[in-house]
């Protein structure tokens, strides 16, 4: 049912919508990037053509300005879209929460005004698992978990994204939507020619680790070793970014399915909990690498523990897991020594 469809990409080139793009043209989609490269780089655009055998279609645009999008609709006949463009530093939403408004929120409104007028069926939005907050009493979240206020600018643009999602499918919109809650995408592709590409200092866990074995960055700091967990470290639900990105083309498949109207959001994890130095321990032992690392004083509004419920996910999106965090630091590695040969 995925031949020849097109499907717009915002923010194709970046880290989960490249490994999307390989995934959705091994099930015959024709995917269509649109990425003004602001937070992605151009190396990851010819790793896609080495692992895919031709060139993806590129369009360098602003998904904010609304005349640079709207030629792309003009010019395809689009059967969904994914819509991933947007920033994703917490720390850097607190310090300039107006670019995470204005880019998150709306990138967002300019791709749906769009969508609208011009009939795309199918809606893929890229959420967190960010819009639980520090979850109470039960550190297994399902989707049936209160929402709660977010804790920064840019939890909250995935908050009020999903609340704009709600809002439209509300006022009796076409469109079918899919939210999937993002657990924490680590890994790359297994043939090391695409992979998370940070500008600047890494501010997530795994580029920082590889970053320090290789020797861009001096040392790890490991933010905080007293909370109540088994070591004393945070616990996150790490995904493989294959697994993520392959979910993003079982939730194509689904919202094709459906008739008008439909809206939902599922929860994208492993269903498990590792905790900082596990990865820490697993990075070292897996590569034979020396790592240097400390610890340090929490990091501001770190969630203490959380991991995904994945009864949802794997029943709606008959999607599961097939990389382990084991599988993932591997392949996380193996793109950064490709990194160190070719950039
Ligand atoms: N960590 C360190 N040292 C580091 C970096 C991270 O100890 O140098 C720890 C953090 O304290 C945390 C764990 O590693 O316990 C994971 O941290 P990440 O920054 O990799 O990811 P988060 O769980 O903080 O995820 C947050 C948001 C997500 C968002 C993601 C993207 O909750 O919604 O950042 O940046 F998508």
């Amino acid at each position: 049912m995925s031949m020849n469809k097109h499907i717009l990409v915002t923010g194709g080139a970046g880290y989960i919508g490249s490994h999307t793009i390989v995934q959705l043209v091994e099930y015959g989609y024709i995917p269509i990037i649109a990425d003004d490269f602001r937070n992605s780089n151009k190396i990851v655009l010819s790793g896609l053509d080495d692992i895919i055998g031709h060139q993806i279609v590129t369009h360098e645009v602003d998904i904010c300005d609304y005349s640079q999008l709207k030629p792309l609709f003009e010019k395809y006949h689009f059967d969904g879209i994914i819509h991933f463009a947007a920033d994703k530093a917490v720390g850097e939403s607190v310090n300039n929460p107006l670019k995470y408004y204005k880019n998150n929120i709306g990138g967002l409104v300019n791709v749906l005004e769009l969508s609208v007028e011009f009939n795309v069926p199918n809606f893929v939005f890229s959420s967190s698992c960010t819009v639980y907050g520090e979850p109470i009493d039960i550190k297994e979240v399902d989707e049936l978990t209160k929402l709660s206020k977010a804790n920064s600018p840019y939890g909250n643009t995935k908050l009020i994204g999903e609340q704009i999602l709600q809002d439209l499918h509300t006022s009796g919109s076409d469109i079918k939507i899919i939210s999937l809650r993002y657990f924490n995408p680590i890994g790359a592709h297994p043939s090391g020619l695409i992979g998370e590409f940070p500008v600047g200092k890494p501010n997530n866990l795994l580029p920082f680790v590889t970053q320090t074995a290789i020797g861009k960055q001096k040392e790890l700091t490991v933010f905080g070793n007293d909370y109540p967990t088994t070591d004393g470290t945070c616990v996150r639900d790490y995904i493989h970014v294959c697994d993520l990105a392959d979910a993003h083309v079982k939730a194509l498949d689904l919202l094709q399915k459906k008739e008008r109207n439909f809206i939902d959001q599922v929860n994208i994890g492993t269903g498990k909990g590792t905790s900082v130095l596990e990865i820490i321990t697993a990075f070292k032992k897996l590569t034979g690498e020396k790592l240097n690392w400390k610890f340090g004083p929490r990091r501001n509004g770190d969630v203490v523990e959380i991991y995904a419920n994945v009864a949802k996910s794997e029943s709606l999106l008959n999607w599961k897991c097939k990389y382990n965090y084991q599988d993932a630091i591997l392949h996380a590695w193996q793109w950064e020594k490709h990194l160190a040969q070719h950039v």
